[in-house]
């Protein structure tokens, strides 16, 4: 058995789809746990990019199982337009893909109340959503009053659930649509979406624990980054779930002592999208350089990505959360002839100098980075695949990074295809731990 759980260390956009796209390749199930189609994760192969947001990057990988556990938010819409549009690449998705039972949906309404929460301010924190319906949706689920995948494909359940929803948000509802109006969407919908998915919806928990229990390599994939995790985060600037590592158990169903390996996907500098305070953000040529040259634009939104200096506070906070020894380093690429480049090693708080990832958002507001000056490099990275023949003041960019995080670095990826990429461990791709 091997199960290996990938996280994002950051602010999300580090690198995922490439990284699990990689290790699909030896892998015989691909699990997405937590998130909804807020996730863009981009994979480049055979010189096509493909923007997965909701079905796992495996799928792209002839022949491997997908599953979409009971963690994750599904937009019924979305996921339908992206299963036909990867059939249209000739990509076969039904043959592949199971979706969870208790998987929670997202509809219509949801994204009206996204909307309604980012845009009626009176007060409230403008997070910066992607206004895909997730952080409704999840708020439903833990208020009880959700709707599940298994409860949307029966005909009654769902017309009772869905009008005692519609009830409870007609006073907010009302102000996009007559809820007549929303009710007859979101069926005539559903009718053209069931015929699509409605085999692929099973217990996903039996099928897990049974394909775990015969020793097949799994992949579990988060969406979003530590620093947006709703308890480990920049709370309240976070998404509506868990990304990080114990997401994945309660996101499928496969318990902990299941899992055998968590690696952290770490960018070599930062970035976010969205609103709330980021430290190390370069407001100045430098940000302007990483943003152009890293071509750091949402996948899922198209807006600019903040960029800054990579934060090692923030990391260390990832690691620790996460459990993770090992680190798969993606985009060394884009610092190649970059001179001097900064590491953020702690912050200074009003004098102060603190060296752990604040909980409260007041306090990281106001931390100012401590930087390290590290020496930059000439030379292309692009295209080396041996760790021996990087330039030495990359390896002693990544010796510090190491260092500093307290977790090894892996992989070490420096191109957007799979071919660009080193790997420092075998043993990740084999699935031998
Ligand atoms: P994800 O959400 O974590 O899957 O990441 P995204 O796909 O949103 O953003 C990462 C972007 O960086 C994508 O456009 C990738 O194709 C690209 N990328 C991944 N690894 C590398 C790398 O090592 N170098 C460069 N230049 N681009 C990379
Ligand atoms: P991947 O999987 C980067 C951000 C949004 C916003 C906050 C809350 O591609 O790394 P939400 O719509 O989730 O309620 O928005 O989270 N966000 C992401 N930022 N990458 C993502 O996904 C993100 N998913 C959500 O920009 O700040
Ligand atoms: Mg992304």
């Amino acid at each position: 058995m091997s199960t290996l759980i990938v996280v994002g260390t950051q602010w999300g956009d580090e690198g995922k789809g490439k990284v699990v796209h990689l290790l699909s390749r030896n892998a015989d199930y691909i699990v997405r746990f937590q998130g909804g189609n807020n996730a863009g994760h981009t994979v480049v192969f055979d010189k096509k990019e493909f923007i997965l947001h909701i079905v796992p990057s495996g799928i792209l990988e002839p022949n491997k199982k997908c599953v979409i556990g009971n963690g994750v938010v599904i937009d019924p819409k979305a996921l339908v337009e992206e299963i036909k549009f990867l059939e249209t690449k000739n990509i076969d998705v039904r043959k592949n893909l199971v979706i969870s039972d208790r998987a929670h949906v997202i509809l219509p309404y949801h994204k009206h109340l996204d909307q309604w929460r980012e845009d009626a301010l009176g007060g409230r924190i403008k997070i910066g959503t992607t206004k895909k319906g997730i952080g409704p949706a999840y708020s439903d689920k833990f208020a009880r009053i959700g709707i599940r995948m298994g409860d949307y494909l029966d005909d009654k359940e769902f017309a009772k659930l869905l009008d005692s929803n519609l009830e409870d948000k007609a006073p907010i509802l009302k102000r996009f649509d007559s809820i007549k109006n929303i009710r007859a969407i979101t069926m005539a919908e559903r009718k053209k979406i069931l015929p699509v998915i409605k085999n692929l919806v099973v217990d996903t928990t039996v099928l897990l624990n049974n394909i775990v229990d015969k020793g097949k390599n799994v992949i579990f994939e988060s969406a979003q980054g530590t620093l947006l995790d709703v308890d480990f985060g920049t709370y309240p600037y976070v998404t509506s779930s868990n990304p990080t590592s114990g997401g994945a158990c309660a996101g499928t169903g496969v318990g902990p002592t299941k899992i055998d390996k968590v690696v952290g996907i770490v960018k070599a500098y930062i970035t976010r999208v969205g609103e709330g305070p980021m430290p190390t953000e370069l407001n100045d040529k430098n940000g302007k350089y990483l943003r152009a040259k890293g071509a750091e634009y949402g996948a899922t939104t198209g807006r600019p990505r903040r960029c800054g200096w990579f934060d090692a506070v923030a990391t260390r906070h990832g690691v620790r959360i996460n459990g993770i020894k090992d680190l798969a380093l993606t985009k060394l690429d884009v610092l190649d002839g970059i001179d001097p480049i900064y590491v953020c090693t702690a912050y200074k708080y009003k004098g102060k100098v603190i060296k752990d990832f604040p909980s409260s958002i007041k306090v990281l507001s106001g931390c100012k980075p401590v930087y390290k000056k590290m020496r930059g490099w000439k030379e292309k990275t692009y295209g080396v695949n041996r760790y021996t023949d990087l330039p030495k003041e990359a390896k002693v960019y990544i010796e510090e990074l190491e260092r500093l995080t307290g977790a090894k670095v892996a992989m070490i990826s420096m191109g957007r295809s799979r071919e660009e990429t080193i790997l420092k461990d075998q043993k990740l791709i084999d699935f031998k731990f």
